[in-house]
């Protein structure tokens, strides 16, 4: 069994978030500085955990990065045929979580998921690697894996072609936020939260206790 592990939050909490004491309006614009604070300070800083939920509401939840962050939302790419993409056909409810262990801090998107048009979901996929965009290609993400040398050389085949052109069921989702909370940890426990809530005037902020 692995023990018990009191001392979890190992990161630096001295990074200065003046958000805290003085939200801006706007809760991505605030996400947007952090996450640019964030580069050269953590590893991965757009790598999140999306969780997503089926029709029962038995929730799963995985890894994505996120491509882009505007006010309208949190862009991240996958293939519809993935249990995420299966997940979000039927409820668009889903949440992201960064957690940048280096500067303990962490920010949570809740809203619905939208499918981005096929323009956008094609500018996508052509910002991504050769190698990236052959793997897209030829596999169906989340179907049983029945041969993986010969998925390896579909991929190798994929590679050699002029042009690869993005899977129909390959597409660009925006999570439109609904909640976004900032939150800062400290070692004592007095952690700090900002919650921003999108009402029908806009967006609300208030502190809430750790
Ligand atoms: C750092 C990191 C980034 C990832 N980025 C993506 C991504 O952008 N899109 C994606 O479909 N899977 C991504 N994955 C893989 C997913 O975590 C997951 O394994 C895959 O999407 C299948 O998930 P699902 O079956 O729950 O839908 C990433 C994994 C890691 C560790």
């Amino acid at each position: 069994m692995l023990p018990a592990d009191d001392h979890a939050l190992t990161g630096d909490e001295s990074l200065v978030l003046p958000a805290f004491d003085a939200p801006p309006s706007d809760p991505m614009t605030l996400l947007v500085t952090w996450l640019r604070d964030a580069q050269g300070r953590v590893a991965e800083p757009r790598a999140a955990t999306l969780a997503t939920a089926d029709a029962q509401g038995r929730p799963s939840s995985r890894v994505v990065k996120v491509k882009q962050v505007s006010p309208a939302g949190l862009v991240f790419t996958t293939r519809e045929s993935s249990r995420k993409g299966r997940d979000l056909a039927v409820n668009p409810h889903a949440a992201i979580t960064f957690h940048w262990r280096e500067t303990v801090q962490q920010v949570n998107v809740t809203g619905q998921v939208v499918l981005l048009d096929d323009d956008a979901s094609d500018a996508l996929f052509e910002s991504r690697g050769r190698e990236a965009r052959a793997t897209a290609v030829v596999s169906v993400q989340g179907a049983v894996l029945e041969d993986e040398q010969a998925l390896a050389a579909r991929a190798e085949a994929a590679l050699r072609r002029p042009h690869l052109i993005r899977p129909a069921t390959w597409h660009g989702y925006c999570l439109v936020p609904e909640r976004v909370e900032f939150w800062q940890g400290r070692a004592s426990r007095l952690h700090r939260r900002l919650e921003y809530v999108c009402g029908e005037d806009g967006w609300i902020s208030r502190r809430l206790q750790p």
